[in-house]
Formats: C-alpha cells, structure tokens, sequence
C-alpha cells in the first residue's frame, strides 16, 4: 500500500521538457498536476538538452499548488537511468514525483524505487520522490496488479491508450474519436486499471486525447473513466485543462446531496435506524459508503458543502 502524500490529479498537463515556453507557460496555468515531459514529445536529438531544461524550469519557475512531475524515457531506452539521476540530482528538492513510461512489469518499478534511494541518500533528500506508471503495454494490463503493488512510492496508474491500443492492435482512429465501435473500446483495460489501483489505494488516471480541437468529445472521454471511479485526466494542451478539472471535481448539487444523506443517516443511527428514506431515496451504510467518497473528493478539491459555508 502506498504511504506518500494524497496530491489532487484531477487534470495532468503534459508539457514537452525541451520547450523553455511551454514550461513557462504551464507553470502560471491552475491545474493541479503538470508534467515535463522527456519521452514521446522531445525528439531524439532534444533529449539530452532536455534534461537541463527541465531542471532548470523546477529549479526557477514558481509551479504554485501544481504537483511537479517529470515523466523519464522508459526502461528499454538507454536514456532511462541518465535521466533520473540527472533530473533528481539538479532538482530533486523542487520535484514531487517521476512518472515512468511503458512499464511491464513490477521489477520495472522497484528499478526506479532502488535508484530514487540511492539518489535521495546520496543528496540527503528527506521527502521521497513519489512514483506514477504508465500502464500502456499489452504486458501491462496483463500484470497490472503486480505493478501496482510493486512499491510504496507508488501514487497512481495512468492509463496510456495511445500506446495501449498500438501494442494491442486496437483501431488507431480510437486516440482521435469515436470508432463506431459498440461502447467504449478500452473498457476492459480502463476497468481493470481501475481496479488495480483502488485494491492499492492509488490514483487511477485517464490518459490522453489528442483530438484537442474537439472538446465535446474529450468530455465524453473524461466522464466515461470518471464513472469508473478514475480521478482525472491528462490534457495535452491547454484548452482541455478547464473541462478535466471540471468533470472530475464533484458538483456543488451533488455534495450537498452526499452532505444530506450522510447527516441524516447519523442522526437515524442515533435513533437505533439502519435505514432511512432522504428525497425519496433509500439511505443505510451502503448508500453512506457510496456518497462519501464525493464527500472525500469535495474536501481534497476545496469544495464545502453549502451548510458548512
Ligand atoms: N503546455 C503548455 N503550453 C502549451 C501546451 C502545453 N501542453 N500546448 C500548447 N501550449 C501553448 C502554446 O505554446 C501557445 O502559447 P502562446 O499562445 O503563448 O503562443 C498556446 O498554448 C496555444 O497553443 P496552440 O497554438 O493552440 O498549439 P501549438 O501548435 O502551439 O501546440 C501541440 C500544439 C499539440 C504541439 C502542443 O499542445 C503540445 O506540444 N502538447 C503537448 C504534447 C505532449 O506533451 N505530448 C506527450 C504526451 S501525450
Ligand atoms: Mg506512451
């Protein structure tokens, strides 16, 4: 079970780590997660510069509330272990977790676990850098529960479907639309993430969606991992971030519902009830259950219930 911090993900922005702009750029937006990326969007000759940019970028920009996240190539590149110790050696004070590509297994974890302590004795660093993975091989749905429970850093499973679906041989046109394909195509690799992540108590992300002209769509996307119980998505670029944030944080109306129904079971288990009807509703410790975890997301998102305001 992971034992790092609680961080809200309702939106994580991905931002190429070889652009000294768009870093920039990111810092000053109010999303509650950003990532500087170093795999997929900095070309082969960027990558190495790269690195300096982003240590750079954490060691000099004010990323306010936002968690800071660097995303490293992945375990089968040569790149891997240079960019870890590089990046946590120039900024592992101004950094909050490393989100590792393409895993396949849970030794793909304890890798990264074993280098980040090695790297935070040698540097003294007494707050642990936290991990996130992406799970987006066909080998990764196949092992997903075994990497989920592979370290105590670890902080949430992104789902990639991007990657997914080539490694699966899934539609391509799946990352920009719909398919036509009879509900929702990743349905089972979304629900078994999901699952994974709930039994360790972590996170549960929905990754990207490249179609960003396309907004309506992109919603739909966020609303079908939320349903799930996913906790938020990434955006690639900056017009999705509003829309995530939105999706994944509980309504006004239904946290004040969840207020109600919690509140008035309290008082019915006072008077020796176990169930009660609120609005028409059946309420017991089930439907308390349930609610709650609207409650619980309300609070880390800041909003209140309107009674407490
Ligand atoms: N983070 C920060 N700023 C971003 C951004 C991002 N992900 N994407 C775009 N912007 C900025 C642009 O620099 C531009 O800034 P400006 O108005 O100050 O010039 C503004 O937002 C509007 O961008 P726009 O002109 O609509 O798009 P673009 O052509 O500059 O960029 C992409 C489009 C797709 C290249 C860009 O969004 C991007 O690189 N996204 C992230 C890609 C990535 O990380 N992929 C890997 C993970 S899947
Ligand atoms: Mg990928």
């Amino acid at each position: 079970m992971n034992t790092q911090p609680k961080r809200l993900r309702r939106c994580q922005l991905a931002v190429p780590g070889s652009s000294d702009k768009m870093m920039a750029k990111a810092a000053g937006m109010q999303v509650d997660h950003i990532f500087l990326d170093l795999e997929d969007a900095v070309a082969p000759a960027a990558k190495v510069p790269a690195r300096a940019q982003i240590v750079n970028a954490l060691n000099t920009l004010d990323f306010g509330t936002s968690v800071r996240c660097v995303r490293i190539n992945d375990l089968d590149s040569h790149y891997c272990y240079e960019d870890i110790i590089t990046i946590v050696e120039g900024a592992g004070a101004n950094l909050d977790t490393i989100l590792v590509p393409k895993v396949k297994s849970a030794c793909d974890v304890r890798f990264v676990d074993r280098l980040l302590s090695q790297i935070e004795g040698k540097l003294g660093l007494t707050r642990r850098i936290g991990i996130e993975v992406l799970i987006e091989e066909a080998e990764a749905i196949m092992r997903v529960e075994e990497i989920a429970g592979a370290s105590t850093r670890l902080e949430a499973l992104v789902f990639g479907m991007g990657d997914y679906s080539a490694s699966q041989g899934i539609d391509p046109r799946a990352i920009s639309g719909d398919t036509g394909y009879p509900g929702d195509i990743w349905h089972y690799a979304r629900y078994k993430m999901i699952v994974a992540a709930r039994t360790y108590g972590l996170d549960a992300v929905d990754g990207p969606f490249v179609n960003f002209k396309d907004g309506d769509y992109f919603r739909t996307e966020c609303v079908r991992a939320q349903q799930l119980g996913a906790v938020g998505k990434w955006a690639i670029h900056p017009s999705q971030v509003a829309i995530a944030q939105e999706v994944f944080s509980p309504s006004q109306a239904e946290v004040d519902r969840a207020y109600k129904a919690v509140a008035a079971y309290r008082e019915a288990q006072q008077q020796g009830l176990g169930a009660i009807q609120v609005d028409g509703q059946m309420v017991d410790v089930a439907t308390v259950r349930l609610v709650q975890r609207i409650l619980d997301r309300a609070e880390q998102a800041g909003i209140k219930p309107s009674a407490e305001k």
